[in-house]
């Protein structure tokens, strides 16, 4: 018997609401169109990422990516007032015209959150095992949202079987790949271990040897996966100083037991110049000017406004300070007005933004598409097999378990230690 498919909705202003939609009718599914393929969702993840596509959903587009339905009951119906949002991870394809990829393939990027198949138009990619969407109306979507990689068979049948066995590999491709690219194009591209070679910064701003590096959101994957691939630097060659972990005390025991971070501290019970000071006296270079002393925030969504905060505090005191902006927090959209209470930039501080597309772009035109993806598909696979220590799974099964994994986050229950995925 056919399932009814069912998708998430959302209130696009009220994040936090959700409603799940059925569409009793949509079968049996109109002939696919030429060059496309028919993909149904398998598994995805819910991290504080797909709450950042909400927040900043206007601004990139993220909403437009998977229009609400035409057949949609009211009041859902209401493209201005609800919307999609996106996920990561696996789906398998129900049909296909497009012969590189036949039906019964999978593919891995960036899916609807619900179990309506989803039908676009593709066109091959440069690289092996790759294919770029063509839809018109995903073509204003940064480019790496319309890259997929594929897995015809044999090796979908694997995939199927791993799924069907909730396997921690795939759960790590949905949940952490894409945050795995993100950081892997901060340690090579954006700050290498050469700085001269940046794809977007001046060699002092890119360069990282002997700074002290602050990591705010630090159980977060993509700060994990950065601060990991930041230790396996030389000395000498673009290394820290040290990694510090600055979290919010719920996350503190799950960040010190990854052993990712040289120190752990709260960013509730500690000072930050304190915190500085009392690292500098347990190090050769104690006597070092603060002024020489080069300090690199990383925020890749500390609650509050807390790195700003931190910021402003070590700024004043190490003029060499630099912010960098990842990632933002979760937090409840009804009360943004808050959001005037939270600490502010402090004037005369470097910003640098993160962008995993504009840096992707930069990357590929440095090194050429193909060395690209080896080079990081070989780093991905090297992470997943090690894994994060102390990091747990928690697989969900249904549209149900989505809804209520994007609740739990809504409740502010979810902790770092804690990975939801989910098979549908
Ligand atoms: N700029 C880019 O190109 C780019 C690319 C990829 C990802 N990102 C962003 O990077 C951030 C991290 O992504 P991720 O998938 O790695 O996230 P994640 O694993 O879900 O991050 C978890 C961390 O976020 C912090 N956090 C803040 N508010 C939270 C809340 N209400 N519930 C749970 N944790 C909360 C926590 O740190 P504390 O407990 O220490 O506060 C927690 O350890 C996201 O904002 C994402 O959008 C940006």
């Amino acid at each position: 018997m056919s399932e009814v498919p069912v998708i998430q909705i959302l209130d696009k202003k009220n994040y936090f609401k959700q409603a799940l939609v059925a569409y009793p009718n949509a079968l049996p599914l109109p002939p696919l169109a030429e060059s496309s393929l028919r993909i149904r969702t398998e598994v995805i993840s819910i991290t504080t990422n797909n709450f950042c596509y909400c927040k900043l959903g206007d601004v990139f587009n993220w909403w437009s990516v998977h229009p609400i339905p035409p057949d949609t009951p009211a009041p859902y119906s209401d493209a201005a007032t609800y919307g999609r949002i996106n996920a990561w991870g696996y789906a398998r394809v129900l049909e296909s015209t497009f012969a590189a990829v036949p039906t019964g393939s999978y593919v891995w990027g960036y899916l609807p959150i619900g179990t309506l198949p989803l039908d676009f138009r593709v066109a091959p990619g440069a690289v092996p095992g790759q294919f770029l969407v063509t839809e018109p109306y995903r073509q204003q979507l940064l480019p790496v949202y319309n890259r997929y990689t594929f897995f015809p068979a044999p090796s979908a049948a694997a995939l199927a079987d791993r799924i069907a066995a909730k396997d921690d590999g795939v759960a790590y491709d949905a949940l952490v790949k894409v945050m795995h690219l993100t950081a892997y194009l901060m340690d090579r591209f954006m700050y290498p271990a050469d700085s001269a070679r940046s794809v977007s910064l001046r060699p002092e701003q890119a360069d990282l040897s002997n700074a002290t590096v602050v990591v705010f959101a630090p159980g977060s994957k993509v700060g994990l996966a950065f601060a990991h691939l930041l230790r396996q630097r030389q000395k000498g060659a673009g290394k820290p100083r040290r990694v510090v972990g600055a979290a919010s005390e719920a996350s503190l025991p799950f960040v010190r037991g990854t052993g990712v971070y040289d120190t752990v501290v709260s960013t509730t019970a500690a000072d930050p110049l304190t915190t500085l000071a009392d690292l500098d006296s347990t190090n050769a270079d104690v006597n070092a000017e603060s002024k020489d002393k080069k300090v690199v925030i990383y925020d890749f969504g500390g609650r509050a406004g807390v790195a700003w905060k931190w910021a402003a505090a070590i700024g004043a005191k190490y003029p060499r300070t630099r912010y960098v902006a990842v990632g933002i927090e979760v937090s409840d959209p009804t009360t943004a007005g808050d959001a005037a209470q939270q600490p502010a930039k402090p004037d005369g501080l470097e910003v640098d933004q993160v962008n995993a597309d504009g840096m992707l772009t930069a990357a590929v035109g440095q090194v050429g598409e193909k060395e690209f993806f080896e080079g990081f598909e070989k780093s991905w696979s090297g992470f997943r097999e090690e894994g994060i220590k102390g990091f747990q799974i928690r697989w969900g099964e249904g549209i149900e378990s989505v809804k209520e994994g994007w609740d739990r986050f809504a409740r502010n229950e979810v902790t770092a230690a804690e990975g939801l995925v989910f098979k549908l």
